[in-house]
């Protein structure tokens, strides 16, 4: 039991540790009869690395380089010696070199004894091993049976495997997720919800707590529902990166999120934490904002969403930006600056003097027929003078009015 709990974190953390794997098996009184075993079968693995081990403990790292590079060139030239081939994952593998375990383990036996890789100590390079065996064999991507059954050997899998997976099981989630606590899983565990989430999976609450401890860069994966139900706790661990990939629909379930989580902050600081989700912000939130003297940043100003924008007043934008407003210009081609340009008079524009282009030409007048404008893609601009033009607004305005 007690090498159970222990070799994860030891295969996931660690340089193999054959001396202390030593020194655990000589106490439990199995590694003589072992090694007599090796002896029989002709082979004698064993004894030089006893005999080193028991002289210094310390060896393993510089070992480590010498014995690599060998191993791999044994491992192209041997097949497995007779008698060798292994029927069944047991700890009798702990003792077989690295090339052994090519060329005489095969895939198809981890998968199917998975459990059973996951109880015996193996070290740290014999996990590699067994890696790349596994995906030797499942070359797609492993099945999801045998992902059910991982446990442990999930700390070996890459985010880049994971994206092969198709995970259909909540369950599997779970197991795995308890598996990653605590072990530098945030990229794993990302890909993982990604995979389950993509697939269509609904996540529960337990979940979402338990995905609470792990760095949230996932938020961008979960559906707008299930980010109703994320911890204030997340929205604090969020970095402004791992918002990236959100889309608007997210950000609108978030903004008010981070609102409620920032409120014991104030001031310059309450901004700062506030800036990477205003892309959800509603337009009278970003008036409050204006009038808090926070200098809001252009690159931010064009995340804001442009219905937010549309009604802001020129003078609202100017306290908004304070001293950033001169950057609006190079963006005046670009949402939401441009939408709300078109909205203003370009007199007013002109008087903020930023030489920005596309208002309403003097003497027009915007008429902001919201529904009718959803088809015809921008404002009415009607000529405002005497006489006949204004017969023709009359008119249009009664047509509009009897549709
Ligand atoms: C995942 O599911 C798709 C569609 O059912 C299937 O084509 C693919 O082979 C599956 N991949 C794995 C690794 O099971
Ligand atoms: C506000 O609350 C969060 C979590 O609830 C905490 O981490 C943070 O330190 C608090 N900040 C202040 C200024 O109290």
């Amino acid at each position: 039991m007690a090498l159970q709990t222990a070799r994860p974190r030891q295969g996931f953390f660690g340089i193999p540790t054959h001396g202390s794997l030593l020194l655990l098996l000589l106490s439990l009184g199995w590694v003589l009869a072992s090694t007599a075993q090796a002896a029989d079968t002709g082979l004698g693995v064993m004894t030089p690395w006893l005999q080193r081990t028991s002289q210094d403990l310390s060896w393993q790292r510089p070992e480590l380089t010498v014995i690599l590079p060998r191993a791999r060139r044994d491992t192209e030239k041997k097949a497995c010696p007779p008698g060798r081939k292994a029927q069944v994952v047991d700890e009798n593998l702990v003792f077989y070199e690295e090339w052994e375990l090519e060329a005489c383990v095969d895939g198809a036996l981890l998968a199917a004894q998975m459990d059973r890789v996951n109880l015996v100590p193996f070290t740290y390079q014999q996990l590699n091993i067994f890696k790349r065996k596994l995906d030797k064999f499942y070359p797609q991507g492993y099945p999801e049976s045998l992902i059910q059954r991982l446990r442990y050997f999930f700390l070996w899998v890459t985010p880049e495997d994971i994206h092969k997976w198709n995970v259909t099981s909540l369950e599997t989630v779970k197991s795995l997720l308890k598996v990653s606590k605590g072990n530098r899983m945030d990229a794993q565990v990302t890909a993982l919800i990604a995979r389950y989430v993509g697939g269509g999976g609904q996540l529960d609450k337990a979940t979402l707590d338990a995905l609470a401890s792990f760095h949230p860069t996932y938020l961008c994966f979960l559906s707008p529902e299930q980010l109703g139900s994320v911890q204030l706790s997340v929205v604090w661990a969020t970095r402004p990166q791992d918002l990236d990939a959100c889309s608007l629909q997210q950000m609108t379930v978030l903004y008010p999120k981070a609102r409620t989580a920032f409120q014991n902050v104030s001031g310059s600081e309450y901004f700062t934490r506030i800036k990477p989700y205003l892309g959800g912000a509603p337009t009278e939130d970003l008036r409050a904002l204006s009038r808090q003297n926070i200098n809001m940043d252009v690159a931010t100003f064009k995340k804001l969403r442009t219905e937010a924008v549309l009604p802001l007043t020129i003078a609202e934008v100017q306290k908004l930006l304070g001293t950033n407003l001169m950057g609006l210009k190079a963006e005046e081609a670009n949402s939401p600056l441009r939408e709300w340009i078109s909205r203003q008079s370009q007199e007013d524009l002109d008087s903020l003097g930023l030489g920005l282009h596309g208002g309403t030409p003097n003497g027009y007048l915007v008429l902001d027929f919201s529904v009718r404008e959803a088809s015809s893609g921008g404002p009415l601009l009607l000529r405002l003078g005497p006489g006949p033009v204004l017969t023709v607004i009359l008119s249009l305005l009664l047509a509009l009015i009897l549709n």
